[in-house]
């Protein structure tokens, strides 16, 4: 390839490409005792000074063959490989699915949100429990750099077991990145609780006029839109990736499965009543809204609890927990029918400027490693699942979600 100087600069982006495929064909991998290490890079994402980027990405790479994910840990960086702060890049959340794709079909690479056609493609779900949402088996937000994800002892989560697939499919992962470039930004904590105000925004991604008492969340801060930034400010285009770090092992019949739950606190439980036909369903709106406490009440008493009570669908020992907060959270416990504490996961803030210490953001959460046979969750039992958030000031668009990884008992 010849690099004339008037052609250097495309040249030069050309080289980057290459690069970039290549990274992303060949991931690092390492085995340690066993333990396999791969490190993949995401396609790229592309972002300006308050714009959004909130894509699909289908048939990402993945480890491949009948194994046991052990951990699962992500970080946005930039094309250097350098890890990006939140306050430049807010992530969102990232969610990783796990689906049967039919043999020799083709689909595009950005699949937008528009969801698979069902013949074609079936999201294997985790076990539970909302109907339409949170259906991952992998994904956190801003607290990415600084959870422990680990699925400890003999312990794992089971994947590409051939059993498992319908013949004529095949398996694939699809990662889904919300990333917001705050770059600049009027009001920071406004954009990455997604004001629909500051996105001057009132359709939403789907075109469907938002309702006058939807002040933010997923509604406002789709794909391309953009928040408002400051008269002047410029600040560069950006190439970004989410590099994500997976370890695994081989499976064999001492790896004890386990299932994957994601409770969510704005859960509407439709208890089954076979009497009258009626089977469960949960409605999870996944965001809610904390409204701010009344004048004159002390800050440290401007709590905002919210709860909601949910069975499994199984009983297990509870081998791993932890929830999901945005900023403002101040903690999430679930409990027992009994009231004892099954876990409680509290948010870390950050205090500098540093990539996994950013102040004023979530950049990790506490999570429970119970011993196991310790923490056990009874056949039917009722849970019930608090998440409380400071409400000194309004929070738009939070979430209260407890993530559980349990061993079935019976098995
Ligand atoms: C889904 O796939 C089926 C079978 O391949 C096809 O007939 C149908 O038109 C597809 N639906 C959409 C919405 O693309
Ligand atoms: C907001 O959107 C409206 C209609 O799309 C447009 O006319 C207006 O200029 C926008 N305001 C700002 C501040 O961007
Ligand atoms: C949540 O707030 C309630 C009421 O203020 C309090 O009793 C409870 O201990 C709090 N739980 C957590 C996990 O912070």
């Amino acid at each position: 390839m010849v690099c004339t100087s008037y052609w250097w600069l495309s040249c030069l982006a050309i080289l980057l490409l290459i690069t970039e495929v290549k990274s992303s064909k060949h991931p690092q991998l390492s085995n340690e005792n066993g333990v396999k290490t791969a490190v993949f890079l995401s396609p790229k994402f592309v972002l300006k000074p308050g714009y959004v980027s909130n894509k699909d990405y289908n048939d990402i790479d993945f480890p491949r063959g009948h194994v046991a994910i052990k951990s699962f840990n992500a970080e946005v960086i930039d094309e250097a490989g350098n890890p990006v702060p939140l306050h430049e890049t807010y992530l969102h959340h990232w969610v990783v699915l796990r689906y049967h794709q039919r043999k020799g079909v083709d689909i595009p690479k950005y699949h937008g949100n528009k969801g698979f056609n069902e013949s074609d493609y079936a999201i294997v779900r985790n076990s539970g429990v909302c109907d339409q949402d949170l259906l991952q088996y992998f994904g956190l937000g801003s607290e990415t750099r600084k959870t422990a994800t680990h699925v400890p002892g003999p312990y794992g989560i089971e994947i590409g077991n051939q059993a498992e697939i319908p013949d004529g499919y095949e398996e694939k992962w699809m990662l889904n990145v919300h990333a917001i470039d705050t770059r600049g930004v009027l009001d920071r904590s406004g954009c990455t609780e997604c004001r629909c105000d500051l996105y001057n925004v009132t359709v939403d991604g789907n075109g469907r006029v938002l309702p006058s008492d939807y002040y933010g969340g997923l509604g406002c801060c789709y794909d391309k839109t953009k928040c408002m930034v400051n008269k002047g400010f410029h600040g560069v285009k950006r190439r970004l990736y989410l590099r994500y770090t997976v370890k695994y092992i081989d499976w064999d019949a001492s790896i004890v499965p386990v299932k994957i739950y994601i409770l969510d606190v704005t859960d509407v439980w439709t208890r089954p009543d076979d009497s009258r036909g009626v089977r469960s369903r949960h409605s999870c709106r996944v965001e809610y809204d904390v409204e701010s406490c009344d004048i004159g009440v002390a800050n440290d008493d401007c709590i905002h609890a919210k709860r909601v009570s949910v069975s499994l669908p199984t009983s297990g020992d509870v081998i791993y927990g932890v929830a999901h907060q945005h900023a403002g959270g101040t903690g999430s416990t679930l409990y027992g029918e009994d009231g004892r504490v099954i876990c409680s996961s509290n948010p870390v803030y950050g205090e500098g400027k540093e990539a996994g210490n950013e102040a004023g953001y979530i950049v990790g959460m506490s999570t429970c490693y119970p011993s196991p046979g310790t923490v056990k969750i009874s056949d039917g039992e009722l849970l019930t699942l608090v998440s409380n958030y400071s409400s000194a000031r309004r929070h738009i668009g939070v979430m209260g979600l407890f993530y559980l990884l349990v061993a079935d008992s019976s098995t």
